[in-house]
């Protein structure tokens, strides 16, 4: 017994001093987690013949029509809330471009958070105009679409969700296991895996069917009031164009941070808030003006509800504060933009062309 025992032990040593490239009895690993995932075709908008700029689509998360159907699942499931009664969707409705028609939207338990909530809609473009220095939130506080779903998550007035839980949760779902194993490959589902659905279908929702849109594609013709509205933006009568695009960037936003003068002392820092630098107190991201008439009220703490009141704050009650941008400055002497009547409404009615009904409605979109 004992010399077998021995001889065991010496051939077993043998064995395993053995380099593997010598001889290779080893069975090459074949992946178990072998799987095949449809590439999503990601069709860009075009302005005339003038595509948009290609999306930076990270490497590690591309794309696929299974990831962004479990994203688009996991978005409007209320299960992804501490207690099961809030889903992002909740706050993110597609028939308000995926913001609130609230101030303030109630999270868990009817909490009220203090920012109004951003609409959901072409923010992939925010790295693709802002390469490395994008941000997310009214405040800057997340740099990626993938961490920025952490963020209402752990929110205790949003979602409340603790994040170890929410991944036993999901995993002792008896529909998601198999969903997470279609998309990724792997049905134990982590963390980093509901950030990348969720991202994925965020990176789907593209708005490029708006009346402007067509304009620009020469399908419809706008107006005499909606071109003068345009040229109103587009120089320096009203000035918009500085921060919230031109008409030849189809996001109408520059996606920076800035004080558009709402207030001399900031109540909410924005984006000093995060970075703790004065010289960022009371500055906000610069919204996209497209699909206003779902995405009211406005401004990051919800305090206009109609677009003639926003008008007539730019036209005369902004405000000097120690960081109010120099556009916004420059028409001080005029207490504002001091624009007529007429050309407040044709402004207005400019802002309407950028309305994207398809994009509202878009079954796709939808649970
Ligand atoms: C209770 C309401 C609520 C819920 C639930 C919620 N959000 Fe939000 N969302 C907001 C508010 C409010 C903001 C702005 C917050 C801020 O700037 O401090 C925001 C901002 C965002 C932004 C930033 C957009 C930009 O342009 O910078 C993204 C992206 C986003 N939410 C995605 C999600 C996702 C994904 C979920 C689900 C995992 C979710 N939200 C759940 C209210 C909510
Ligand atoms: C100096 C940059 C700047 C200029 C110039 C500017 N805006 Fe803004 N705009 C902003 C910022 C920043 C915000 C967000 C402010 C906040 O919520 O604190 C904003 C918010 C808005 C909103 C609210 C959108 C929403 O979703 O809440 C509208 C509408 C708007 N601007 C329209 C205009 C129009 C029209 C003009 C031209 C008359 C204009 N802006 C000029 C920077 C600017």
């Amino acid at each position: 017994m004992r010399f077998w025992g021995i001889l065991l032990l010496l051939v077993f040593s043998i064995l395993s001093c053995r380099e593997p490239e010598e001889e290779n009895p080893i069975i090459p690993i074949t992946p178990v987690d072998s799987f095949k995932v449809t590439p999503y075709n990601l069709v860009y908008p075009k302005w005339n013949s003038v595509i948009w700029l290609r999306l930076k689509i990270p490497a590690d998360n591309p794309l696929t029509v299974e990831g962004i159907a479990l994203g688009k699942k996991l978005f409007y499931d209320k299960r992804l809330s501490g207690n099961n009664s809030i889903s992002c969707a909740s706050c993110h409705a597609p028939e308000h471009a995926f913001a609130d028609n609230k101030a303030f939207s109630s999270g868990i338990n009817g909490a009220l958070g203090d920012r109004n909530s951003m609409p959901l809609f072409n923010i992939a473009w925010a790295d693709v105009l802002l390469p490395g220095n994008h941000k997310f939130f009214w405040d800057g506080r997340k740099a990626s679409i993938e961490d920025q779903v952490l963020g209402p998550l752990g929110d205790p007035k949003e979602m409340d969700q603790n994040l170890a839980e929410l991944v036993l949760k999901l995993n002792a779902i008896p529909e998601y296991p198999p969903l997470f194993k279609k998309a990724f490959g792997s049905d134990s589902i982590t963390m980093r895996l509901v950030m990348f659905a969720i991202a994925q279908f965020e990176r789907t929702l593209i708005s490029s069917n708006s009346k402007f849109d067509k304009f620009k594609r020469g399908e419809v013709e706008l107006n005499a009031s909606e071109l003068n509205g345009l040229e109103l933006f587009s120089t320096e009568k009203a000035d918009c164009f500085h921060c919230h695009g031109n008409e030849f960037n189809p996001l109408f936003t520059d996606f920076k941070y800035k004080n558009n003068g709402l207030d001399s002392i900031p109540i909410d820092k924005g984006l000093g808030n995060f970075t703790g630098k004065p010289e960022d107190f009371g500055l906000f991201k610069t919204p996209s003006l497209r699909n206003l008439s779902f995405t009211a009220p406005y401004m990051h703490d919800g305090r206009f509800s109609t677009l003639e009141e926003v008008i007539e704050f730019y036209n005369s009650q902004t405000k000097d504060g120690a960081t109010t941008d120099e556009v916004i400055r420059k028409h001080f002497p005029h207490g504002g933009l001091n624009l007529t009547a007429t050309e407040k409404q044709d402004l207005i009615n400019f802002l309407r062309t950028l309305d994207d009904y398809e994009f509202v409605s878009n079954p796709n979109f939808r649970p």
